[in-house]
């Protein structure tokens, strides 16, 4: 009785360490690393369906170069390849080889020609492999499907949404104060914890969204172009236990799916952007005083009215089954 109190004792003093150390060790021992890739075939779709993207995204920025990608190109045939000889010839090897296809026929139609790295590596694909009809699942597109504002169904409305990368700087001028209130409004709906609320949106513009942008990794091309930003954050002072560690980016991320959608709703674009930065880069954030001391931030949203001519990355998804299990 006695070693289970002090046992009871230890935890409630040390547990926040604990499962800090905890899921340290988990994280380390799951997350992909590079040198792992190619020994486990989870691992190397990971990297094949994250190197596809980086080329798909490329062109959709406003303004796309053209011979890109010498870091990603080379890494990713590599990738596939391995992946057919170890593994199999599947969806996610001809999304891959669908990106690379598209990079081709992009510099096809613009009269350019292709980069000396990308005709080296290229041979070490088969030639046949590209005429598989899963390869036009991957590279972009100039039209979403058509949903109606404030009246479609909300499944159009899903179909319907893509991340934005090239905005509309001068018609997104027209965004109001009541209309970014207009888009909480709809937002806060979401479910959260005990019903909760840690949420917080800062929306920034100008100077200040560039600042917060500076400390993000994954807007090279277009910062300029994003007329407005949310930071979505959470507030840690709604959780009471060690044990609720993780519930301000559960909820954060429910809460960042309504924003997008409510968005949306009102005929604008976004684009999510991750907040995966080292402890050290979040403490130069930090120095900044932009977001309260309290508040996690669960990620970046970019956002206004879409260019017309925009281009969406494809961004197919695997194969349904993938994603559930019956038990
Ligand atoms: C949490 C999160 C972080 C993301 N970070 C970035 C980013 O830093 N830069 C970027 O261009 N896209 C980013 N994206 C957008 C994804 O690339 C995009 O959602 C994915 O490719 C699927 O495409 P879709 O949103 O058009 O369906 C992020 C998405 C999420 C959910």
């Amino acid at each position: 009785m006695l070693l289970k109190r002090i046992k009871a004792k230890i935890i409630s003093l040390i547990g926040l360490e604990m499962n800090a150390i905890c899921d340290y060790l988990k994280f380390k021992k799951f997350y992909t690393k590079a040198s792992g890739a190619s020994k486990d075939q989870k691992k190397l779709e990971a990297w094949i369906l994250q190197d596809k993207h980086r080329i798909e995204k490329a062109f959709t920025l406003p303004k796309p170069k053209f011979g890109f990608g010498k870091e990603v190109i080379p890494r990713l045939i590599d990738h596939l390849a391995t992946y057919k000889k170890e593994f199999c010839a599947d969806q996610v090897y001809y999304i891959g080889l669908g990106s690379l296809k598209a990079y081709i026929n992009y510099h096809s139609e613009k009269k350019q020609e292709l980069p000396m790295f990308f005709v080296e590596n290229i041979k070490k694909i088969s030639a046949e492999d590209f005429d598989h009809h899963e390869c036009d699942l991957a590279g972009y597109n100039q039209i979403l499907p058509a949903y109606e504002e404030n009246t479609s169904k909300f499944s159009d409305m899903i179909r319907g949404r893509r991340s934005c990368r090239n905005f509309n700087i001068i018609k997104s001028k027209e965004i109001t104060n009541e209309l970014l209130n207009n888009i909480i409004d709809l937002s806060i709906l979401a479910p959260s914890v005990c019903n909760r609320q840690h949420w917080r949106v800062h929306y920034f513009s100008g100077e200040l969204k560039n600042q917060v942008l500076d400390f993000q990794n994954g807007n090279a091309g277009f910062q300029d172009n994003i007329p407005y930003i949310a930071v979505v954050t959470s507030d840690l002072r709604a959780f009471y236990s060690h044990d609720e560690r993780n519930q301000p980016y559960t909820d954060g991320g429910i809460f960042a799916m309504n924003l997008m959608y409510a968005m949306q709703n009102f005929g604008l674009a976004s684009c999510p952007l991750n907040w995966c930065n080292s402890a050290r880069t979040e403490a130069r954030f930090r120095k900044l005083k932009l977001i309260p001391d309290h508040e996690v931030i669960v990620l970046v949203l970019a956002f206004g009215f879409p260019n017309q001519n925009a281009l969406y990355a494809k961004s197919p998804r695997l194969p349904v089954d993938n994603f559930y299990t019956i038990h």
